[in-house]
Formats: C-alpha cells, structure tokens, sequence
C-alpha cells in the first residue's frame, strides 16, 4: 500500500472519531462501536418500495401508510444516529407518470441515493425515467436512462447498488453479470432490488457463487430473512408500509446484517421538504378536476341520474333517514380535508363515479354516495313511480367496491348494513 493510500485512511479515521463513531441499533437497544483504528465501521441501509402513488394518507382507516412525507421522518432519524447510510427506493412509484415524478421528487427532496425503478415503472412511458433522471437522483436499472449499477464509498467500503428484474434466466444472467461488473469495481457489497418475487430471488440467490463480496437482495414477498452462502434475502416492507432498515457490520471476517422495519404510521411527523411538494400536486389536481367538471356535457348537467330531490315526494322518510347516513357527506368530508381530486372522488362522490367530472357548481356535485349509487339512474323511476324501474336489491360487492380492504379492512357486511337500515 502506498503511503499516501494509507494517509488519506488515516485522515478519514479522525474525521469519525471526532464524530463521535456509529451507532448500531437492532431495533431493541442501540450499541455504540467506538471507532478507532482496529474497528470496522457501519453501514446503515434504508430501504423503501412500493409506494404505488400513495403519497399522503388519505384517512378513510387506520393502518394506512403514512405518506411519503412520514417516511421521511424515520429515515432522517436514522441518518443522524447512523454514521453512514445509504438510502434506496426499489420501485413501483405509481400508476401514472405525473404522480410518479411527485415520488421520485419527495424521494430526491429527502436525499435518497438511488431509485430502482421496476417494470411497471418502465411501463409508465418513454418520457418518465427520462423526466426523473432530469432530477437528478441515481436511477439504477437496466433501462437505457438507467446506470447499471451505481458504486460510491460508503463506511469506508465500496458499496454498489444493482437491480433485478425478469423471470428466472434473466434474473440470474443479469445478477452474474452484475457481480462481475461489481468485482471489476473492486465493490466489497453488492444491494440488490429485486422485482422477481421470492421464489425466482431465492433460486437465484442459491446459484449465485460469490466469494470474493457480499450481496444483499432485497426480495418483494419473501416470508423471512435467510442467507445463502454470502448472500443475504431480506423482506421488502410489505405493502411499502415501513422501511426497511439493514445494519451492516464488518466487525468479523464476513459481513453480518440486522433487519428490522420502522412503520410509517400517521403518528409521525411530517418531514417539511416533502409536504410542499405534495400539497402543490393536490392543488393543481383540484383545480384539473374543476376544470374538468367545466367541461361535463350539457346533456349530462341536466340528468346524469335521479339525485334524491327526486325522490323525496314519494320517499319523504327515506330521504330524510338516508341523509342522516355518513354516505351523504362523503363529499363534505374531501371538502375537509382540501381533497376534492378524482382518487378520492371517485369512491366519495357519485357524481364523479358516474361522469368523471365533478365541479362544486354543480346541483349535485355535494350529495356524496347517492340514492343512484346503489338503485340505478332512477330517472325513469322518479317519474312513473313503479317498482320494475328500480333496483332493491343491493350486491355485496358493490359495497365492497368502495369498502375495499384498504379503505375499510373492518368491514363487516351484515353489521354495516344495519347501519344504513331505510327500509322495512
Ligand atoms: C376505494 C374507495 C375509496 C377511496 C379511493 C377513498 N376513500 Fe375515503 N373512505 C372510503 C370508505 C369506504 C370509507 C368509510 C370507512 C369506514 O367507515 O371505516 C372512507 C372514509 C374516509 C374518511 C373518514 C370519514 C370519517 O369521518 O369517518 C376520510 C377522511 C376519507 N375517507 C378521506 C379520503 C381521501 C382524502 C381520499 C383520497 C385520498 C379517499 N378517502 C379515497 C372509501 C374510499
Ligand atoms: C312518483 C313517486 C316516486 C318517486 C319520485 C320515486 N319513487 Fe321509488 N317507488 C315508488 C313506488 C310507488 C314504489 C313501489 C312501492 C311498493 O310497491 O312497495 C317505489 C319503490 C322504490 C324502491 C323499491 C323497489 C322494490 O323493488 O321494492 C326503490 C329502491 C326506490 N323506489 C327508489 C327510489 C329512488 C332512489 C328515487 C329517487 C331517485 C325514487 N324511488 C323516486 C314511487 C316513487
Ligand atoms: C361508491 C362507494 C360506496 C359504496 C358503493 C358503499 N359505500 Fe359505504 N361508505 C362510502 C364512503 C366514502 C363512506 C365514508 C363517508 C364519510 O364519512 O365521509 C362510507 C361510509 C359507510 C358507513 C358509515 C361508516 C361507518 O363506519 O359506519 C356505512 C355503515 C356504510 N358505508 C355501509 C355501506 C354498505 C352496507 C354498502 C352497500 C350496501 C355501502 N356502504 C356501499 C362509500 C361507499
Ligand atoms: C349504500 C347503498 C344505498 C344507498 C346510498 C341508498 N340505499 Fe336504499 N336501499 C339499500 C339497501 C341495501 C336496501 C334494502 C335492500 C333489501 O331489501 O335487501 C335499500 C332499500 C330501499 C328502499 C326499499 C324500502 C322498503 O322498505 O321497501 C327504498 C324505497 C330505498 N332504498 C330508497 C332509497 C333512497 C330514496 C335513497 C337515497 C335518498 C337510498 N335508498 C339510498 C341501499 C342503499
């Protein structure tokens, strides 16, 4: 080794002690590794996916994730315990390209390393990675506005981070090809996120021969984490409701990791860089949604179905008990939480659902989950008043179609339907 080699790790090794060394948490009690020249350093990962467009939570139940503006929170505390990290997104942003340039903005607010992007995201047309890359985070994948893998020193250890996508072959030519670009790069631990599933993760990790480094494969599905020689499957956060967070310590010969995974709950605070630029998205997706409602057709306007002032000569006590249901302030309650966008509206409101406009203007616009949601159009019903003109009978799936497992995971059929009781 040459001795300026050897200087600049000396130099390197006082800056940590003056900072205090690393802290190393297993999720019950923090260990402080006093840093010094025998010790090895530590290395933090932080790992997030699937936020699938969810970016704020939108309230309707509990346990819903917490929005990307609380997943910043845990991860920033994390970084001022730990003395380094690395910070990775393993993907699937959202379905459309605009919402998914809002996460990968909140993701580069919070400073991540890289994003690895997966098919779905790839799906999401040729200008959005192009679009991302412009903002300036690392995104790791083999697409062509992809860096194949992205290597930097971190803990004073080449650390790089891959991607893995395809099927079985695919996945394990690629993670060959990949470990060898990684042993040209002299890189110590390869992270990997993988959108291949469990099964194909764990076959491939099992004909994976890595001797010279160690790889981390951060595995969507997987039940528990297992190592396979010196590879290391750990579970994405199911639902991409935590994150993920990998301690990584060279104590030993061999790398030895702790999982643990911190929820990111509505209880956390919301991180300041990140709210800004989710509110200014919803700001403009109402007022995309009021235009919209602009343009509803004049045929529409007048008669998109029978709303309940057209009930109410012949139904006057089922008007009156219905509009005492939570279901007739189902638009008040978006109003309320300044979300009147078509996520929300289209299980909130029945205008929406039905025309896929919605306007505050309109007659109709405020009477939420409608008569019509669940007994037809009753245009012709309101007016010749017989019983064939109308549905009774209301399919469960229908309510299951609003009270779906994410909005409502405590939905219990019979009980609920007694809570809406307007008839004999
Ligand atoms: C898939 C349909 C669906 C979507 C989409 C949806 N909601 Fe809901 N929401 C519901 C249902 C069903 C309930 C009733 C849940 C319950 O009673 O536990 C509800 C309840 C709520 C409540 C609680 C009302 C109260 O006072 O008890 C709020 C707040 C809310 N939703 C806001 C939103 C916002 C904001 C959005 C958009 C980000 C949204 N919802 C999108 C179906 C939906
Ligand atoms: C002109 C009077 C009139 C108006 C207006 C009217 N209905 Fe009716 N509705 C009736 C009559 C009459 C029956 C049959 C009652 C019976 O035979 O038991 C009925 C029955 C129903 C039934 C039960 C059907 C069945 O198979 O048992 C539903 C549901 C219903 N109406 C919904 C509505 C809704 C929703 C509106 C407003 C959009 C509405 N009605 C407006 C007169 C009216
Ligand atoms: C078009 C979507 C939609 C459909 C269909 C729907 N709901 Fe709802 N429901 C909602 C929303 C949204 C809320 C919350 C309204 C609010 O508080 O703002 C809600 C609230 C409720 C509530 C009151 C909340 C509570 O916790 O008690 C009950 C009860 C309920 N629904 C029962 C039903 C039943 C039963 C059906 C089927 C017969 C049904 N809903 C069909 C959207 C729907
Ligand atoms: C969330 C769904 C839902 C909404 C909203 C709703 N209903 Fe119903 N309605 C039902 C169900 C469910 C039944 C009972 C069906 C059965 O007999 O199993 C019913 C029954 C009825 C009946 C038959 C009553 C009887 O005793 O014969 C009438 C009339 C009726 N609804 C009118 C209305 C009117 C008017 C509105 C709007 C003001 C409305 N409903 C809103 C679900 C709904």
């Amino acid at each position: 080794m040459s001795r300026r080699i050897l200087l600049s790790i000396q130099t390197t090794m006082v800056i940590l002690v003056l900072g205090g060394g690393f802290v190393f948490t297993d999720g019950t009690r923090p260990v402080l590794i006093a840093m010094g020249p025998s010790v090895q350093p530590v290395l933090m990962i932080l790992f997030t996916c699937d936020t699938r467009g969810a970016l704020q939570t939108c309230g309707c139940s509990s346990g819903q994730f917490g929005g990307l503006a609380r997943q910043a929170t845990p991860i920033d505390a994390e970084r001022k315990k730990a003395g380094a990290t690395l910070v990775v997104d393993g993907g699937n942003l959202a379905g459309d390209p605009e919402r998914a340039l809002v996460v990968v903005k909140s993701l580069k607010a919070v400073g991540y390393d890289a994003v690895v992007p997966t098919e779905g995201d790839e799906q999401l047309g040729a200008g959005f990675l192009a679009q991302a890359n412009q903002l300036g985070i690392a995104l790791v994948g083999s697409m062509p506005e992809c860096k194949r893998m992205l290597a930097k020193e971190v803990a004073g250890r080449r650390v790089a981070v891959g991607s893995l996508l395809g099927n079985n072959e695919a996945a394990l030519n690629s993670l060959n090809m990949g470990v060898k670009q990684a042993l040209e790069e002299r890189v110590q631990l390869l992270v990997v996120s993988s959108d291949c599933g469990a099964a194909v993760d764990t076959r491939v990790a099992r004909s994976l021969e890595v001797k010279e480094m160690d790889v981390i494969i951060f595995s969507r599905g997987l039940a528990e984490p297992s190592t396979i020689n010196r590879v290391h499957l750990v579970p994405t956060p199911q639902g991409g409701k935590a994150v993920c967070r990998v301690g990584v310590s060279w104590e030993r010969a061999k790398v030895e990791i702790r999982t643990t995974y911190l929820p990111v709950t509505q209880e956390l605070q919301e991180d300041r860089r990140v709210t800004p630029i989710i509110a200014k998205y919803y700001a403009e997706e109402t007022s995309r949604a009021i235009v919209n409602g602009h343009m509803r057709p004049a045929e529409q306007l007048t008669q998109p179905y029978a709303d309940r002032d057209q009930c109410v000569d012949c139904h006057q006590t089922t008007v009156e008990s219905v509009s005492q249901h939570r279901h007739s302030e189902a638009t008040e309650t978006l109003k309320s939480k300044e979300r009147l966008v078509p996520e929300c509206l289209t299980c909130h409101s029945e205008l929406y659902r039905r025309t896929k406009r919605w306007h505050p203007d309109d007659p109709i616009a405020w009477s939420g989950v409608e008569c019509a949601t669940c007994h037809g159009d009753g245009i012709l019903h309101s007016q010749i008043g017989t019983k064939e003109s109308t549905t009774r009978k209301v399919p469960e799936s229908l309510c299951r179609s609003c009270h779906t497992p994410e909005q409502d995971p405590k939905f219990d059929y019979v009980k609920r339907l007694e809570g809406i009781r307007h008839w004999k």
